[in-house]
């Protein structure tokens, strides 16, 4: 599957190019029926024409992700015009645009063209002029995440077609290149954690997670470090390991650091949770959709790629990435429910269930991350199927001790067109984690599910540190309510939103709750 390209253009290329793209907006509500679609862009003898043909002819009404594709079209000189819906343009927003851009990828694969050329006064007319660059940005970080394709064990048929490029008509000499250029960085990360995320766990294991995300490294600012068992064992991480000790896979504690910020400078924590594959454990899951559990890696999948993001953007932070990468399966040599085990911390825990496992790999992989002292920690984990329950598929859950941080991740979401929504971490949720054995357990009732998760990780967080916990378990896959998003597979859910955190953090001031 070869990256197409985005070129800056020209108006006047628009004369060679083999399909001109055009962004139309859906007529206004109040005014159905009696008109067409809208153009915003610079205005022609052709524009009003296939305005009045499209008003006419009810062809195409402009309707969010609408496409229509026009060939031999006859005049104006275009071979080719690609009609893309952007719906109604107030409720256009960045994330809009990031659909488009994948709509216009998808027309050019089913329609087989080559390159196309959208102008892109028709996108961005609309747009408040400091915000346009953004805009574009999106639209380029939908067009590459279109793009991206499973090819691992089941290669692309010889016969598929790759679209090879898009130009920007009206873009060139601008200071657009920039943004051309981060939209890639970001769309690469966010299609090298899917990439992780879609292979099959009997090869994305531990060790293999180790092995690619060193290779990501490679070439780029990024230091790894992986811990195997015996070092872990030194590090008595006595949680981790009891989750990995019925499988045949040794873990892998892998360690990202880059250090764009000054020397001395506290680095700033991302925690992913790496369970390459979630069986339950003893505690075993039933066979209906044990397979989606190939993707219980995602939290790494997550931090490993906005380490490569933020490491192609140069970001001014010092920023470092922890995975608790473990395999959680049955055996004779499994952990059983009513185990103790000894965390890193020195704190007990007794195990109520194999299958809250990812909890177990957090508790130790914080304690470790917590002697770097970060200024700021986030989690990431598919970890709970309530957060499902709670939210669908639709939002991550965030929980956490900083009112600051979650403000912060909350705006960020937002602005990356990413939905969060913040769950609370009640005390009264700790009593269910009580028990006369061990001074926690992981798993306690149904109830409150997803906060629970969150109270057993803030047990072993330092109150001092600010820290947000992320449950990806509705988001890191099958979110097909998105175009720009496969419609199985692993989506990259919050690589954008914490990249654009990192990338604008400023030290956190707040009252720890
Ligand atoms: N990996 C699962 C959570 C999950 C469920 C992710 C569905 C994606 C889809 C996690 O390890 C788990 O099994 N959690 C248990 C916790 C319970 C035993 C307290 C759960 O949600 O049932
Ligand atoms: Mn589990
Ligand atoms: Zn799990």
């Amino acid at each position: 599957m070869p990256t197409p390209k985005i070129d800056l253009a020209t108006k006047s290329d628009e004369a060679n190019t083999s399909a001109v793209v055009l962004v139309w907006f859906a007529a206004d509500a109040d005014n159905k029926g009696a008109s067409g679609p809208k153009y915003l862009g610079g205005r022609s003898k052709e524009i009003d024409e296939l305005a009045h043909r499209l008003t006419s002819s009810h062809h195409f009404a402009g309707k969010k992700n609408e496409l229509s594709v026009l060939r031999f079209y006859g005049f104006a000189g275009w071979p080719c015009v690609m009609l893309v819906g952007a719906g109604s343009s107030e409720k256009f927003s960045a994330d809009v645009a990031r659909q488009l851009g994948a709509s216009v990828f998808k027309c050019q694969k089913k329609e087989k063209l080559e390159s196309a050329s959208v102008r892109i006064d028709s996108l961005l007319a609309g747009v408040p002029p400091q915000e346009q660059p953004y805009y574009l940005q999106a639209f380029c970080e939908g067009y590459w995440l279109a793009s991206y394709e499973y090819v691992f064990t089941k290669p692309a048929s010889k016969e598929a077609f790759y679209p090879k490029k898009l130009d920007l008509l009206g873009a060139k000499n601008s200071p657009l290149k920039e943004v051309v250029d981060r939209g890639q960085a970001i769309a690469e990360a966010i299609n090298f954690a899917r990439s992780l995320g879609d292979k099959p766990p009997n090869i994305l294991n531990p060790a293999g997670m180790a092995t690619l995300v060193t290779q990501m490294a490679k070439g780029r600012k990024l230091k790894v470090t992986v811990l195997g068992q015996s070092q872990m064992e030194r590090e008595k991480m006595g949680a981790l390991l009891g989750v990995a000790q019925g499988s045949d896979f040794e873990p892998k504690l892998i360690q990202i650091e880059y250090r764009g910020g000054k020397k001395g400078d506290k680095p700033v924590a991302l925690l992913g949770k790496g369970v390459t594959f979630d069986s339950g454990g003893i505690s075993i899951k039933p066979a209906a959709g044990m397979d989606d559990m190939k993707f219980d890696m995602m939290g790494a999948g997550t931090v490993a790629g906005v380490m490569q993001a933020i490491a192609d953007l140069e970001i001014p932070l010092n920023v470092t990435g922890f995975i608790g990468a473990v395999e959680n399966m049955p055996s004779g040599k499994a952990q059983r429910p009513a185990d103790v085990v000894v965390s890193s911390s020195g704190k007990t825990i007794e195990i109520t269930n194999t299958d809250a496992e990812g909890r177990l790999v957090l508790a130790d992989v914080i304690t470790y991350a917590q002697k770097q002292k970060p200024q700021a920690m986030i989690d990431v984990a598919t970890l709970t199927g309530a957060v499902i329950v709670a939210l669908g598929n639709a939002a991550t859950g965030i929980m956490g001790n900083s009112a600051a941080l979650i403000s912060r991740i909350k705006t960020a979401a937002s602005y990356t067109g990413e939905k969060v929504w913040e769950l609370p971490l009640f005390d009264e949720y700790e009593e269910d984690l009580k028990t006369p054995y061990a001074d926690i357990r992981n798993a306690g009732n149904r109830e409150a599910g997803s906060s629970k998760g969150g109270i057993f990780i803030k047990f072993f967080v330092d109150k001092s540190i600010p820290w947000v916990h992320c449950d990806i378990a509705g988001t890191a896959n099958n979110k097909s309510d998105l175009n720009y998003n496969p419609p199985k597979g692993a989506s990259g859910a919050m690589i954008r939103c914490l990249t654009h955190l990192l990338e604008t953090w400023q030290p956190l001031q707040d009252q720890k709750k």
